[in-house]
């Protein structure tokens, strides 16, 4: 059983995930491991990771994901917003959009990625404007509680999903 395992990831919290996930499978034959290349290698499964852009995947996995045909696919990815099932399933309800529907799709995994200083600064800026924007609260406060992720336990669930994900084919 051939894998493959293809990431997008800007500051490093999804290629944290997908080593995570690389070292779950080592007893696996992995035969590619890195970012989202021109062509799409060989293989049985493919285990295909991105961080979140503007509620979506990055463009390049999204793009990705529309060439594919009659795959096995299994998803992870990783969101700085908030940490929280109905999301993490709107996220990947958006991700499935691209996904043909000859492609046969293993599951999902979702963790909370840490974001750029600039995020928070830019909260901060606006809530001086605007202090009673309860929003621009929650979002400092999600902001901080993000910062350690993706943390040790986020590492142990990317490799309990994969095992079980692989386990099942
Ligand atoms: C331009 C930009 C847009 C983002 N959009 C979202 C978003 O819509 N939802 C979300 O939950 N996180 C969003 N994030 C947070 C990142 O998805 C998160 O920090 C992720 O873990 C980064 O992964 P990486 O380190 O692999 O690049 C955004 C971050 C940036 C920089």
């Amino acid at each position: 059983m051939k894998i493959s395992i293809i990431y997008s990831s800007i500051t490093g919290n999804t290629k944290l995930i997908a080593s995570a996930i690389k070292d779950a499978l080592s007893d696996k034959n992995i035969v590619y491991f890195g970012p989202v290349g021109n062509d799409l290698p060989e293989a049985d499964i493919y285990i295909i990771g991105s961080w979140t852009d503007k509620g979506n995947g990055s463009k390049e996995v999204i793009n990705l994901l529309k060439t594919m045909k009659n795959k096995k696919i299994a998803y992870f990815g990783t969101a700085g917003y908030k940490k929280d099932k109905e999301y993490y399933a709107t996220l990947f309800s958006r991700i499935k959009d691209n996904v043909d529907s000859s492609n046969e799709i293993l599951g999902y995994f979702y963790c909370q990625g840490k974001m750029p200083i600039a995020v928070r600064e830019r909260y901060v800026n606006l809530l001086k404007e605007n202090p009673d924007d309860a929003n621009l609260e929650v979002s400092v406060k999600n902001f901080d509680e993000t910062l350690n992720h993706p943390d040790d336990k986020d590492i142990l669930d990317a490799k309990k999903w994969v095992k079980d994900i692989i386990k099942g084919c």
